[in-house]
């Protein structure tokens, strides 16, 4: 009791608060999300998302190889697709040689030990702009998760190392293992969105692949905001069908449930601190209210300090450039 006890003595000196620091952030907490268009020579910056850009895959090279000597070990590709290439049940998603199997070789030719990880969802190459198969007006389940394992093949034919189903979809994590057992790739991971929220924090990524829903919304896959258990119910049921690494998403206004779920399983937990937490940081510190790298290192720390086992990020090249 005090005086005896004084908490404000570990509390001194920057070097006895770094002795006592519990939570601290490294390059190998982060996943980059890459997004990735046709062309040639091409970097262009998202309106709704500033300094963050999509490449074209000779730049990608270039890209990559800058994360590594960064100390940035993993990437989570996701690709913007021409709207002549969209279809209803995602056809261009199984191409061998489409952009995402291409963008795979290119990061594995540029830097061969870079983890890379594919988005696996029907959204950027459907025509309605859903996660999902579409028919009158439904989002169809089963007939779903037969070509996200499809896709998933396809990546890992191509060279990826985890697939990061983000769909929501019932039972696609048994699906994709199932056929990725069949077809011999053992050692491919599966990353499972598995408590993903129908969250009003992706519009800015939806803006970087054109990919927001052409009608209603993804309240019918995605988790209502306002359930916990069912985070749970959601997690471990993808743990049994397979899944090696489980994730929330969005991050910050969830990370109750980060630490629910770190609570209950023995499986790593990864983050998605989304489009939108990066654009209302971005957004308040160009206007100069908020201090920009102070409030990506206290959310990035509050990922990390709730249970997050891994952080995918906007902010990853951010934030190494200022610890290193
Ligand atoms: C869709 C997908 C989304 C994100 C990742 N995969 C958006 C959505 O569900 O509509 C959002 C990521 C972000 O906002 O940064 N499969």
């Amino acid at each position: 009791m005090y005086p005896l006890r004084r908490n404000r003595r570990l509390r001194t000196s920057e070097v006895i608060r770094s002795l006592v620091r519990e939570t601290i952030i490294s390059p190998n907490d982060f996943l980059v999300p890459i997004f990735i268009v046709e062309g040639k020579n091409v970097k262009e910056e998202i309106a709704s998302m500033p300094n963050y850009f999509r490449f074209s895959l000779d730049l990608l090279e270039k890209e990559v190889k800058e994360l590594w000597d960064l100390g940035l070990r993993s990437v989570l590709l996701f690709v913007k697709v021409p709207d002549n290439l969209k279809d209803n049940v995602g056809t261009e998603a199984l191409n061998a040689d489409g952009l995402m199997q291409r963008a795979i070789k290119t990061v594995k030719n540029a830097v061969p030990e870079m983890l890379v990880m594919t988005d696996v969802a029907l959204d950027p190459y459907s025509s309605f702009g859903h996660d999902g198969v579409v028919a009158d007006g439904k989002i169809l389940n089963d007939d779903t998760t037969a070509i996200l394992a499809e896709m998933s093949l396809s990546h890992a034919n191509a060279g990826a190392d985890f697939v990061a189903p983000s769909d929501m979809m019932d039972g696609r994590i048994f699906e994709i293992r199932s056929l990725l057992e069949d077809e011999g790739f053992y050692d491919t991971g599966i990353m499972s969105y598995s408590a993903k929220y129908a969250s009003a924090f992706y519009g800015p990524f939806r803006d970087a692949l054109d990919s927001a829903p052409g009608f209603g919304d993804k309240k019918t896959y995605q988790m209502d905001p306002a359930n916990r258990d069912e985070a749970i119910r959601e997690t471990l049921m993808d743990i049994d069908e397979g899944a090696d690494i489980v994730m929330v998403k969005p991050g910050l206004c969830y990370l109750d449930i980060v630490r629910d779920i770190k609570n209950v399983v023995n499986v790593p937990v990864a983050v998605y601190q989304v489009s939108g937490e990066y654009a209302m940081i971005k957004a308040a510190s160009e206007k100069g209210w908020l201090d920009h790298d102070a409030v990506m290192m206290e959310q990035l720390t509050a990922i990390k300090r709730a249970g997050a086992n891994m952080i995918a990020s906007y902010f990853a090249k951010d934030a190494v450039k200022l610890i290193s």
